[in-house]
């Protein structure tokens, strides 16, 4: 184990962080920022208010990282004093929160890009079977985005995530990047495998999934973090 800060994390997190990632779409973002909300985020004692508030910050953070290569065109403005060059953004740019816990990730990333377009898809993970289930699509069936960011803190068995980017190249969206907080490094193997054109951004890869395909060491359930849905054992 090693610390800082009075917080720990477990050295196969961090060897799992350093293997050489095969996969070239796959982004690590290593930041001693994101080290440390990370940290935080992963302890069981910190509370909703305080685990929203680090979703915000990293997903602030990825977001960042995630945006450097989208394209912008040369844009001139007058400025109170001459006229300036410069850019702006170009094309439609969507972000897709993965319900629920992607929507924790929504407000941060639409501050930094006020103009995208917002649309919804519902999946929840079946307890018994962690396959996901699809209950909501608010996709319309034209005129895909140029750019869809899928938002969802955790990437585990990675079929959430196979089954968005399924629906968007369904929708024919031709650039995909999805941001995730944590993953399972066997979920995102998989996603990768099936979706070489996708970038994906994590801010760590954790080495394994347990029986019940949580992610080990993992947050526990981030969608019942962010709401405070954790339900009392019986
Ligand atoms: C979690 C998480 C992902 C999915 C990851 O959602 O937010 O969407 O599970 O698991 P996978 O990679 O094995 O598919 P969950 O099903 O718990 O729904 P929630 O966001 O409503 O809590």
């Amino acid at each position: 184990m090693v610390s800082g800060g009075g917080l720990s994390i477990d050295s196969a997190v961090i060897e799992s962080q350093s293997r050489n990632c095969e996969n070239a779409g796959v982004h690590v973002v290593r930041h001693p920022l994101v080290e440390h909300h990370v940290t935080r985020m992963r302890r069981a004692t910190t509370r909703p208010s305080e685990f929203r508030d680090l979703v915000r910050r990293l997903a602030t953070l990825m977001a960042y990282e995630a945006t450097q290569d989208l394209p912008t065109a040369h844009h001139r403005v007058q400025t109170p004093l001459a006229e300036a060059d410069g850019v702006q953004l170009r094309g439609r740019i969507g972000l897709i929160p993965i319900l629920r816990a992607g929507l924790g990730m929504v407000d941060p990333v639409l501050d930094l890009l006020p103009m995208a377009e917002v649309w919804h898809l519902g999946l929840y993970r079946d307890e018994s079977t962690a396959q996901p289930v699809r209950y909501y699509d608010k996709l319309p069936p034209k005129r895909p985005v140029d750019v869809a960011l899928v938002l969802d803190p955790m990437l585990a068995t990675g079929g959430s995530a196979t089954a968005a980017l399924m629906t968007l190249r369904e929708w024919g969206v031709p650039r995909v990047k999805v941001l995730s907080l944590i993953a399972a490094q066997e979920g995102l193997d998989s996603v990768a495998a099936q979706f070489p054109e996708a970038q994906i951004y994590i801010c760590q890869i954790d080495p394994e999934l347990n029986a019940q395909k949580f992610i080990v060491p993992g947050l526990g359930d981030a969608g019942d973090r962010i709401f405070n849905t954790i339900q009392p054992a019986e």
